[in-house]
């Protein structure tokens, strides 16, 4: 049997909103979440020995596979679905790694997909989202990955929505930045309420409202995030002094900021602006949807 492969997108937090914290320490959130054209890409070889090899521009910076999610998932995976047909995984990683990207997510995500389809078992198994859940928070929103308003700590996801697909620019200044530094720098103890922020429940259709929408709520994980790397200050000052960007934003816990443009033409001169004056920086236009 050949080889079958998925594509893993990065997911982009467009807005984020922090509720509280759980008394289980996790963080209450609630998020529009949407998936880039940009992204890593995973191939299943079935009836090879589960195994997972890492290739590709960012496979270094990835770490040691016998840590990766991948391999997690289909553990997780095995566990659930008795005499499971399994196979060997090799991940071409293109995203940056501990960036507010979900990139390890997307990447177990994209490894319940394949292994769901090598063992015939519908998309919307449950015991798909029960592994997704176990192995991340991002992880559920992943494997379907379409826009949505994520809750909870990621596993209350709306249905998907329908957004005209937004151009967009990623930049990253290389700062690793880990998730839970960063939402420890909010200093909320378990049990911990906000009072206030809330979020809309759905979107205008059309692309003004939707920017509209998004530049009213913030990511509160950018004063915490920017505390740790203060270079995300950086980046965001060098795309927002680019005319074509319309709203500027760290995705998720960073490092990882995007701006949104008028159109793909746009995305890719501010993308052009922005690498000729940071050549080292990770720096990608692509589409949101
Ligand atoms: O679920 P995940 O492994 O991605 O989370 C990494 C860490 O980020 C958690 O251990 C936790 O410290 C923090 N986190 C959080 N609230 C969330 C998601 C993550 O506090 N909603």
């Amino acid at each position: 049997m050949h080889r079958l492969t998925e594509r893993a997108p990065a997911k982009i937090n467009l807005t984020l909103r922090v509720l509280g914290r759980r008394a289980d320490g996790f963080h209450d959130l609630v998020s529009l979440v949407a998936f880039a054209g940009a992204g890593d890409l995973l191939h299943l070889v079935p009836g090879a020995p589960l195994g997972l090899d890492l290739t590709g521009p960012t496979a270094l910076a990835a770490g040691p596979a016998g840590d990766n999610l991948v391999l997690r998932a289909a553990a997780g995976f095995a566990a659930l679905v008795p005499q499971a047909r399994l196979g060997a995984f090799v991940l071409e990683k293109r995203l940056p790694v501990a960036a507010g990207l979900g990139g390890g997510s997307a990447d177990a995500a994209a490894a319940l997909r394949l292994l769901a389809r090598l063992n015939d078992l519908p998309a919307d198994d449950p015991r798909l989202f029960a592994v997704a859940q176990d192995v991340g928070s991002d992880v559920p929103a992943c494997l379907d990955p379409r826009a949505r308003i994520m809750r909870g700590r990621g596993e209350v996801l709306s249905a998907p929505l329908r957004i005209a697909p937004l151009a967009c620019v990623l930049v990253n200044c290389g700062a690793a930045v880990p998730t839970a530094p960063v939402f420890r720098g909010l200093g909320l103890p378990p049990g911990a309420r906000l009072a206030g922020p809330d979020h809309p429940d759905g979107l205008p259709p059309d692309a003004d409202g939707v920017l509209a929408a998004i530049r009213a709520v913030p990511n509160d994980l950018e004063p915490p995030a920017l505390t740790i790397a203060p270079a995300i200050g950086t980046a965001k000052a060098l795309l927002a002094g680019g005319p074509e960007a319309q709203l500027v934003r760290m995705s998720g816990s960073g490092a990882t900021v995007f701006a949104l443009t008028a159109d793909c033409r746009a995305a890719a001169a501010l993308a052009r602006r922005v690498k000729a004056a940071e050549p080292s920086w990770w720096v990608k236009p692509t589409m949101l949807r």
